[in-house]
């Protein structure tokens, strides 16, 4: 099949410009942030904003004149919650968070004395003495700017795909739908804020305290909307190794209460008594859930001021570290995570994957299935986990609470590794389906530290290695027969896209609803017929059944939260 796809001198050519625009192996890239770097930055960015409700963005001068008074607005964004009817908020980041404080310090309590008066980031306008303007104020800098308008906006479902639609190809297509839906910048500093809030909530008592966001909303594959997970530290690591290392360490301890004997269970009351504090004290937060009894047990909450959902968890760290490889792997080459998008769009488009957990694959377990694919190729695109993890030095030695190791080079420069694979992404896409279409998931598992398949170790339906624990599989909860779905629609997708990929750009006719590349990818389950088997010896299932099958053994097979 391979033969069938032709590198068109056009694609080459777009594929060199995208690198040299993007920052890929073909064009030096010196000032992008490493992932320490772009968490301590937003860290900062948060530090350094709040969040004001206005009654619309043309209350938006008068809150920036009023609030230049605290010191330098650097920016500011605009964005709508909707409910029965659009709130409108509007971030603005001061030059420091002394000024940020100071805009704080100077709210006041609501007049009537409503509301339990606790003092955050998110805070609301009200209209001068008498509902007039100051002119003074509105004056005294006529032209702010707005920098986003609507900024966390998704983009419509029907523009989306004309965008698409009117691509000149799929390499630009694959781009588009990469450009107009990961999480924008508004989207990351709102998700900054939300964790700044419940660390400043405990900072009296635990002023080491951390609230890391991890996974999709910092790792760079996260779409717009996507949850916040968040992970809530009581010390973080440098306090800890600082004060063990220092020449003279303090003689003055803190006293403090005994450990529980069993620290799961620790955690779980210290998470109870968290979601309690959240619950009745945190403006914005609302929807409070416990899910305590989950391997990782976790505290869910809707955030009404950035209509975020979050996921605390007290005991991931390695999914921390986890999303660090991750943000390394889509900075290593720039066609991993718009490949990666196209993948988990198409997954969620032909029902693979379900925003809630459950015996399907999760977009966790989708994405490290890119990045292996990425690895394995015989021009790897990028490195095997195992490869940084040697070429880790001193400073780069991570080990969690539990002793999990996650020491891995931070530095690729290091490592060496430099791709010359020059794959077109419709290539690649392509390529993707073909190779799980052929993968023995009966006994084969997937490592992404080794960059190659083991033997399967148990009778999950799918195994994938969990890079940093070992001995787990991120996989585990996938059901037979999911995994059979995956296969079929894999082969599906293969037998689409070879088509595609053959006519490479779309066709003449200009019809509304005229449908190529990728959009013949996205194509509602329903309408989708399986494909003669090109390697498999065919297994005719309709999708319609399978989907049948679902709903009948959902009620039994309940969600399990991970
Ligand atoms: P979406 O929430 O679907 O946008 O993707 P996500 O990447 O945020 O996935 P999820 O919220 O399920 O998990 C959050 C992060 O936890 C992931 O990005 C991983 O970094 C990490 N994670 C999830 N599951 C595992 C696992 O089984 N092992 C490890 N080591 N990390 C995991
Ligand atoms: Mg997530």
């Amino acid at each position: 099949m391979n033969s069938l796809v032709r590198r068109s001198a056009r694609q080459l050519s777009l594929w060199r410009s995208y690198c040299v625009k993007h920052g890929g192996p073909e064009a030096a890239s010196p000032g992008r942030p490493n992932y320490e770097e772009f968490i301590g930055r937003h860290q900062r960015q948060a530090r350094c904003s709040i969040v004001v409700q206005v009654s619309s963005e043309k209350s938006y001068p008068e809150l920036y004149n009023y609030c230049s008074r605290f010191g330098s607005i650097l920016g500011a964004h605009h964005y709508c919650v909707r409910q029965d009817e659009a709130l409108h908020y509007v971030l603005l980041e001061f030059a420091t968070p002394d000024e940020a404080a100071a805009a704080i310090g100077a709210g006041v309590s609501n007049g009537d004395l409503s509301g339990v008066p606790v003092r955050s980031p998110f805070l609301w306008f009200r209209a001068a003495g008498g509902g007039r303007r100051s002119p003074k104020l509105a004056q005294a800098n006529p032209s702010p700017q707005l920098l986003s308008l609507d900024g966390n906006r998704q983009v419509e479902q029907s523009h989306l795909l004309g965008l698409l639609r009117g691509a000149a190809d799929i390499e630009e297509q694959v781009q588009l739908l990469h450009e107009h839906t990961r999480l924008n910048e508004l989207g990351v500093r709102m998700r900054f804020l939300a964790a700044l809030q419940v660390q400043q909530a405990i900072a009296g008592m635990f002023p080491a305290a951390q609230a890391q966001p991890f996974g999709s909303s910092v790792n760079g594959f996260g779409r717009m909307g996507c949850d916040l997970d968040l992970i809530l530290r009581f010390d973080n690591d440098m306090g800890a190794k600082g004060s063990r290392e220092a020449a003279d360490p303090s003689r003055l301890v803190y006293h403090t209460k005994e450990n529980l004997s069993n620290g799961r269970s620790q955690t779980q009351r210290h998470m109870e008594c968290f979601g309690d504090m959240l619950h009745l004290f945190l403006p914005g937060v609302c929807h409070v859930r416990r899910i305590l009894q989950a391997r990782v047990p976790i505290i869910k909450y809707h955030h009404e001021h950035l209509d975020l959902e979050v996921d605390l968890s007290m005991s991931n760290l390695t999914g921390f570290y986890m999303s660090e490889l991750l943000y390394m792997f889509g900075e290593m080459d720039p066609r991993v995570r718009p490949l990666t998008f196209s993948i988990r769009r198409w997954a969620q488009t032909c029902g693979l994957t379900n925003p809630s957990p459950g015996r399907w694959i999760s977009n966790f377990s989708l994405t490290c299935l890119v990045m292996f694919f990425l690895q394995q190729l015989r021009q790897p695109i990028l490195p095997t986990i195992g490869a940084l993890a040697k070429a880790a030095e001193a400073g780069d030695a991570r080990v969690t609470e539990d002793g999990i190791n996650c020491s891995f080079a931070r530095d690729v420069e290091r490592l060496g590794f430099r791709s010359r694979n020059q794959s077109s992404l419709s290539e690649l896409l392509l390529q993707f389906f073909e190779f799980y279409s052929q993968f023995d998931f009966h006994n084969r598992a997937i490592s992404l530290n080794e960059g190659r398949p083991l033997s399967k170790p148990d009778h999950s339906a799918i195994y994938i290695v969990n890079p940093l624990e070992q001995l787990l599989n991120v996989s585990k909860n996938v059901s037979l027969e999911e995994c059979e779905r995956l296969r079929i629609e894999v082969r599906n997708a293969a037998w689409v896209l070879e088509s595609e990929v053959e006519n490479a750009s779309p066709p003449e006719s200009e019809g509304q609803e005229l449908s190529w590349g990728l959009l013949n990818l996205f194509k509602h389950p329903e309408k989708a017929v399986i494909r003669p088997n090109m390697f498999f010896k065919p297994r005719m299932v309709e999708v319609s059944d399978l989907f049948e099958q679902k709903e009948t053994t959902t009620g039994s097979n309940a969600p399990t939260t991970t």
